[in-house]
């Protein structure tokens, strides 16, 4: 994805459901804190050998698990490519860096525990929250709005892996693509309400969706309030195209109501993907002025 020699590994010898998450640590010392306040908290922690720490390309490792069962690996050191990213077909590229990946979203069976290990533990702060129609609990560990995100539903699992682009014709071109194939998209294009992201979800030849997107918010981790969030998970779009007529219909309103209400959010740009326009009409500029 990145100048990063590895971020996402895929072993087809691996069983449906098998899955790891590394989180990163800036060096040794913060490794070393991190096991120490893991088993303080009464947590198995292994100190993974070299030969482990050369397949995920970092210095070094520990592994642990979460409270729903996952395997968590936490690093230092990720190796660094020495030839420059070159993607798999023509993409401006994935927005990394000190960002990370992406986020994961897991599902499980029983938020509390789970968030309590993430927070308490790990040092995870909370982003938002939903607890109708589902309870989804969003958190951060950078300026990203969210790196981890839970769903409760009852089943541990894997919901979904983002990534993020610089552009957002990457995601329409994304999108097209998923398009020309049956079954495919599985969440219609939309925008989020609390990352602010434009994307939307495919299936993955395995079990989880791949989100996808472009344009999430940065978040000032050290001044950010924790909301609970009334609107829905998203502005516009986002039809879940799994779901049961019913179920569909309750979302749909809940966007309605988000319209109707004028529930708008600026995109979210960086240099190189905007173009200011000039200010061309006295209506819009009041219009902007007042909604944001
Ligand atoms: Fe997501």
């Amino acid at each position: 994805m990145d100048d990063r020699k590895q971020r996402i590994v895929i072993d087809r010898a691996a069983p449906e459901g098998t899955r790891f998450f590394g989180w990163e640590v800036t060096d040794a010392a913060a490794l070393d804190a991190l096991a120490a306040r893991l088993e303080t908290a009464g947590v198995g922690v292994t100190a993974e050998p070299r030969t482990l720490a050369d397949t995920r390309r970092v210095r070094a490792l520990i592994s642990f698990k979460d409270p729903a069962g996952n395997r968590l690996e936490a690093f230092y050191g990720a190796e660094i490519a020495e030839e420059p990213f070159n993607p798999g077909r023509s993409i401006s590229g994935f927005r990394t860096g000190p960002l990370g990946l992406g986020h994961a979203v897991l599902t499980v069976e029983n938020i509390d525990p789970v968030m309590a290990f993430y927070v308490d533990v790990l040092g995870f702060a909370l982003s938002d929250y939903i607890l109708k129609p589902f309870r989804a609990y969003f958190f951060h560990v950078n300026g990203r709005h969210h790196s981890l995100a839970m769903i409760e539903t009852g089943k541990s699992g894997m919901h979904h892996l983002m990534m993020e682009m610089f552009s957002l014709d990457d995601v329409g071109q994304a999108y097209d693509i998923a398009l020309t194939q049956p079954d495919r998209v599985s969440v219609t294009l939309g925008r989020h309400t609390n990352d602010f992201m434009t994307s939307f979800y495919c299936k993955s030849p395995s079990s989880f969706m791949i989100e996808c997107g472009w344009g999430g918010r940065d978040i000032d981790p050290a001044n950010w309030q924790a909301v609970e969030m009334h609107d829905g998970p998203s502005l516009w779009g986002h039809e879940r195209v799994w779901l049961q007529a019913a179920d569909r219909e309750v979302a749909r309103e809940m966007r309605m109501r988000a319209a109707a209400e004028g529930r708008r959010a600026p995109v979210q740009v960086m240099e190189g993907n905007y173009r200011l326009m000039p200010g061309t009409c006295p209506w819009w500029d009041g219009v902007s002025k007042s909604s944001v």
